[in-house]
Parts: structure tokens; sequence; C-alpha cells
């Protein structure tokens, strides 16, 4: 749809007149760095070209009223400034909604009520449309209302509003990639201390596909919060041992030196991941800085293995994805991107096998799982923006 389509649309659904803005913010894809940013670990994600836009306009009462063209069928969904509570039956608006709430807890009121019209065109689940509607929210916020707020502040209120107002408790990764994203480049992020470095995400002669499962995932449905409070209890044996604040600080050889004091045995596997996984992103930004292909397609395809067996945090699906990615001719690394449980996958490929990678892979895929499989060329686009 186009920003004259989505402008239309939104006088049609809200009237005429008054100052209409519009903003748009990324969803994004993790190259390597999983499930280590609320471990206090290097990340390595991307934005996206797709994300979600935003029309927007105030009012001159307290109301809230949002229609998102995707959901159209909920038709307009109503709420107030005086109603910012998350309730089951307000489905996606508890997103919007609980990023002015974030604002709101940190003093920023916003005194009148808004009009706003959403449209997103990320495909399939597991790129983060969540981060890139919390990003799109508080930047119409900061526009809209003059907060003196930063882009990462943008991302760190998201963030806030999905722990605390929609319960996942998710870490810093997606809502930074979609506020901070760059074209072209990916960004090193240490999410201990938010010091971040962009890298050019350019491989010669690949293509990076980012193959969607069309499994959908559900975060919330406790699986990753219960690998965050994994994390915890094998952080709280360590420190009995060394002085950490996070599983991400120790190098792997002294993860081996201490593990056993971590009692159980699945908690062990999860911090085990979560210590290599933080040297492989290392190892994989330097590979790719000296345009070292294979190394970094190898880090991938661990990073993908430790999150199939030491993680699990994958599915039939995925698995059945990246094994046939793994065969194919041309092909350097595939893994699992995101959240996981179903999602995406992302493979580095050789340019001239791309059509016989999407083809073989394709029809492997449909007659073991009776799924279609959705294929797509990474573009890496820029954060979090007012558009007009
Ligand atoms: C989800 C979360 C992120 C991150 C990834 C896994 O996308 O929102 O914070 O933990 O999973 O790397």
């Amino acid at each position: 749809m186009t920003l004259i389509q989505m402008a239309n649309l939104f006088t049609k659904i809200f009237g005429d007149g008054g100052d209409i803005r519009a903003f748009f913010a990324p969803g994004r894809v993790n190259m390597i760095g999983e499930h280590i940013d609320y471990n206090g670990g290097h990340v390595f994600p991307c934005a996206l070209t797709v994300g979600n836009y935003a029309i927007a306009r105030k009012r001159n009462d307290r109301k809230l009223r949002f229609y998102s063209h995707n959901y159209r069928k909920g038709g307009i969904m109503e709420s107030s400034l005086d109603d910012l509570v998350f309730k089951k039956k307000d489905g996606w608006i508890n997103y919007p909604k609980g990023v002015i709430w974030a604002f709101k807890q940190h003093g920023m009121e916003i005194n009148c009520g808004l009009d706003v019209f959403v449209w997103g065109n990320i495909p399939g689940s597991g790129l983060s449309s969540s981060a890139a509607m919390e990003v799109v929210i508080g930047t119409m916020l900061k526009d809209f209302f003059d907060f003196k707020v930063s882009p990462i502040d943008i991302a760190l209120l998201g963030q806030e509003s999905e722990n605390k107002f929609n319960g996942m408790n998710c870490g810093i990764m997606d809502q930074f990639a979609s506020a901070m994203g760059k074209v072209d480049q990916a960004i090193l992020l240490d999410c201990a201390s938010l010091k971040y470095d962009y890298v050019p995400l350019v491989l010669s002669n690949c293509k990076i596909i980012v193959t969607n499962s069309n499994k959908p995932h559900s975060l919330t449905s406790s699986h990753y919060n219960d690998r965050r409070r994994e994390c915890e209890t094998a952080l709280k044996d360590l420190q009995t041992v060394c002085k950490i604040n996070n599983l991400c600080e120790l190098t792997p050889e002294q993860f081996e030196q201490y593990k056993d004091v971590i009692k159980d045995d699945i908690c062990r596997l999860r911090a085990k991941h979560a210590v290599y996984e933080e040297q492989r992103t290392k190892d994989a930004v330097a590979a790719l800085k000296l345009n070292d292909i294979d190394t970094f397609g190898r880090l991938l395809n661990e990073s993908g293995d430790s999150l199939r067996y030491d993680y699990d945090a994958t599915c039939y699906e995925i698995d059945t994805l990246v094994d046939a990615a793994r065969r194919q001719k041309g092909v350097y690394g595939s893994r699992e991107t995101g959240g996981g449980w179903g999602g995406n996958t992302v493979s580095i490929v050789q340019d001239q096998f791309v059509e016989a990678f999407k083809e073989n892979v394709g029809k492997e895929y449909r007659s073991k799982t009776g799924l279609t499989a959705a294929f797509a060329t990474l573009e890496v686009g820029d954060g979090g923006r007012r558009i007009i």
C-alpha cells in the first residue's frame, strides 16, 4: 500500500482535517547472538525495509482510537488515556496503549487523545512486528508532543511496555534494531552497556535469504519467559563461585571450569548456549569484517545447532527448513533467527544458487510439513522515523 492510499484510508475512517502525520518503524532480522540480549551479551541484528506504518492526528478529547488495516475486521478499537490498562479483549491495541503507558510512567503525560491508523507489511511472525509497533508509536508520541527522547530511549520505553504492560519479558534487541537501524548495516550491540557499532552487512557474491516457515510462534506462550528464568537460575548458581552480573561475562573456558556448580542439568545447557553464543557472535562479526564468509556461515550453523540442541528453541518445521537449506549447493550457513519455536530462518546463499535453493528447500519443506515457505532476499533499511 502506498502512503497516499494509507492517508486516504485514514480520512475515510476518521474524517478529514487537522494535522495528519505519518511514521514508520521497521521489523528486524538477527544475524547471530540469539537469546543473549537478556544475558548481557552481544547481538547482531539489522532493521528491515518492511515494518509498521502509523498515520495519526491529535484529538480534542481524551479518546484513543485505533484502526489496523491488517485486522480491519475488528473495525475502530476505542480506548482512553484514562484507561491505560492491559485488557485481553483489546488484542493488538495493548501494544500502542502500553507505549503510551510507559511514556506516562516516565512523567511524559499525553494531554490529548489520538486517532491512529496502522498498517504493517512484515510477512509472517518472528521478524518483530511488535517491536516495530512499539517504536512507531513511540516515534509518533515524541513528534506530536515534543518529548525529549532519543531513539534509544524510544527503544527502552518500547521494551518496558512489552515487559511490564504486555507481560513478555523480552530483551532490548528488537526495539533497538527497529529504532536504530541503518540502511545496509547490521548493529553490533552490547546489551549490557548499550554501546553499539554499525558493521556493513555485505557478503560478496552472496544473498542473505530470509525464509518464513509460516509456522506461527507465540512468544508469550511461556517458552520464552521459561528460558529467561532458567538462565537466571544458572546465573545465581554461578554467582556463588564467580563475580559476574551476567552469563555472557564468562568466557567458554571459565564456563567449563565453573559449570558444575549449576545444579540443574537443563539450566546448565541454557547457560552453555549463552556463553558460547556470545563468543560466536564476536567471532562472526570479526569474520564478516574480513569477508571470511566460510567462517561466518559456519558460526551461523553452530548458533543454530545450539539453539536446537542446548536451548531447545526450535521446532520440527524450523529444523526441516534448516536441514534442507544446509544440504543445498552454495549455502554457507543457515539457522533459525529471532525468538524461536517457529518464525523465520536466515541462510547465506551464493548468488547463482539462490533460485535452486528456493525451489528445492520449498519443495522439501512442503512435502515434509504440508506448509508453504516464503523466501525473501534480506533488504536492510533505516530505523523508526517520521515520513511526512
Ligand atoms: C525475541 C526477543 C528478543 C531476543 C530474541 C532472541 O525476539 O524479543 O529480545 O531475546 O527473541 O534472541
